[in-house]
C-alpha cells in the first residue's frame, strides 16, 4: 500500500522529509513535488532501487532519467570537466527547471543512464524536493511520477491513480506550479541544444549562451527505430486515453472553424467529441454536447501550460472517444505546450 503523506510546500515539516530520506536511502520509491511536476523518485546510486522505477513506471529501459541534486557545487563530485557554461547557467537557472545533459558520470549505475555516456542533472526549485534531497544524503535519480506514456502528474492525487500501490511513498505538497516538465538542454556537443522545450525557455537561455539549436524531434514526432539524442522523444507520450487530434495554425478563429466542422461531422456519426480550446474561442463549442476543456487563455500560455496535463486527464474521466485539440503559438513557455501536445497526439496533427 502506498502511503500519502501531506506537506507543507513551503516549511515542510522535518520528520516527514526524514521518514521520506529513509525510505529513499533504504531503496524504495518516493514520490514527490517539484516546482514543474511531480517526480517518482529512487537513490541514484543504487541500481536496484532505480530499477525499480522502470518496473512502477513501465518505463522502456532505454529511457534515461533525471538526476537530481541539492546544488551546483555537488556536480563537481561526479563529472571530472565541467564545461565553464554550466556555473553560468546553474548561477541564473538553478534551483528551477532547467535539466543539463553533461559527459561523463561512470558513478552512476546503467539504469540511471540508460548506458549513454552522459547525465542529465537538475536542481529543483521546490521547498519539498530540496529538503528531501537533503535528507536523503544521496542524488535522487526522477522521472516524472505517471505510468509511462501517461501525462504527467501535477498533483499527488494524479501520482496515485497511476502509480498506487506500486511505490512506497507520496509527498502530497498540493499542486506542482509550472505544470510542465524542465528544459532538457545537451551540452555534451560542441553546441548547446535544447532536446525538450520546457519551464526554461529558449530566449533565456539565449541570453547566457547565444543561439541555441533546437533537436529536430522538439517540433514533431521522431519515428520509432531513429535515434534521437534524447531517447525519450521517440515514444507517443503525456497521452489520454482517447486518440487525441491536434490542430495547428496562427489563426485561432479558422482552427477553431476547423475543430468545430470536424467536432460536427465525428459526432453525427455518434462518436463522442472532446474538445480541448481556450477561452478566446470556447464559446463557439457551447451548446452542442461536446465535452470542453479549458485550460485558460492562449494569449496566457503559462496558465495554458500549469493546467495543461490536469487538462488531458480530466478526458479520461468525461470519457470522450476522440479529442480535437486547439494549438497556441509555439513561443516561449508555448513551445512547451505544443512539444506536449504533438506528443500526445502521436503525429495525428492538422495544420490550418
Ligand atoms: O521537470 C522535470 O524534468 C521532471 C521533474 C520530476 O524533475 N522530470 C522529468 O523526467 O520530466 P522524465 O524522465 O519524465 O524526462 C526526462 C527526459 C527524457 O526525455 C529523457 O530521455 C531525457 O530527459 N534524458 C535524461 N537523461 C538524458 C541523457 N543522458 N541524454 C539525453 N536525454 C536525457
Ligand atoms: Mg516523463
Amino acid at each position: 500500500k502506498t502511503r500519502h503523506l501531506v506537506v507543507d510546500p513551503v516549511q515542510p515539516d522535518a520528520s516527514l522529509i526524514q521518514q521520506a530520506g529513509a525510505v529513499l536511502r533504504e531503496g524504495g520509491l518516493v514520490a514527490f513535488p517539484t516546482e514543474t511536476v511531480y517526480g517518482l523518485g529512487a537513490n541514484a546510486l543504487d541500481a536496484r532501487a532505480v530499477a525499480g522505477i522502470y518496473l512502477a513506471k513501465g518505463r522502456p529501459a532505454d529511457n534515461p532519467l533525471i538526476v537530481h541534486i541539492e546544488s551546483h557545487r555537488v556536480l563537481t563530485r561526479y563529472i571530472d570537466e565541467l564545461p565553464p557554461v554550466v556555473s553560468l547557467l546553474a548561477a541564473r537557472f538553478w534551483p528551477g527547471p532547467l535539466t543539463m545533459v553533461l559527459r561523463g558520470g561512470r558513478s552512476f549505475p546503467p539504469e540511471v543512464t540508460a548506458g549513454l555516456d552522459t547525465v542529465a542533472f537538475r536542481v529543483p526549485a521546490h521547498p519539498v524536493a530540496l529538503a528531501l534531497i537533503r535528507a536523503a544524503g544521496v542524488p535522487v535519480a526522477a522521472p516524472s511520477a505517471n505510468a509511462s506514456g501517461r501525462p504527467s502528474p501535477t498533483t499527488a492525487a494524479h501520482v496515485l491513480d497511476d502509480l498506487s500501490g506500486k511505490i512506497a511513498l507520496v509527498l502530497d505538497g498540493g499542486p506542482s506550479g509550472l505544470g510542465v516538465e524542465s528544459t532538457v538542454l545537451d551540452l555534451s556537443g560542441d553546441q548547446p541544444v535544447i532536446l525538450r522545450p520546457g519551464g526554461a525557455i529558449q530566449r533565456d537561455l539565449e541570453q547566457v549562451l547565444g543561439p541555441v539549436e533546437l533537436d529536430p524531434s522538439v517540433n514533431g514526432v521522431a519515428v520509432a527505430g531513429d535515434r534521437p539524442r534524447s531517447p525519450g522523444m521517440k515514444y507517443t507520450h503525456y497521452a489520454p486515453r482517447a486518440p487525441l487530434l491536434l490542430f495547428e495554425g496562427r489563426d485561432h478563429e479558422r482552427v477553431a472553424a476547423s475543430v468545430l466542422a470536424d467536432a460536427r461531422r465525428l459526432s453525427a456519426g455518434g462518436t463522442k467529441v472532446g474538445i480541448l480550446a481556450y477561452s478566446e474561442t470556447a464559446p463557439l463549442y457551447d451548446g452542442q454536447g461536446y465535452s470542453v476543456v479549458v485550460p485558460g487563455k492562449r494569449s496566457e500560455p503559462g496558465t495554458v501550460a500549469a493546467l495543461l496535463y490536469e487538462s488531458l486527464r480530466r478526458f479520461d474521466q468525461l470519457g470522450v472517444d476522440v479529442i480535437l485539440a486547439e494549438g497556441i503559438i509555439p513561443d516561449g513557455l508555448g513551445l512547451a505546450v505544443m512539444n506536449r501536445l504533438r506528443r500526445a497526439s502521436g503525429g495525428h496533427v492538422i495544420t490550418v
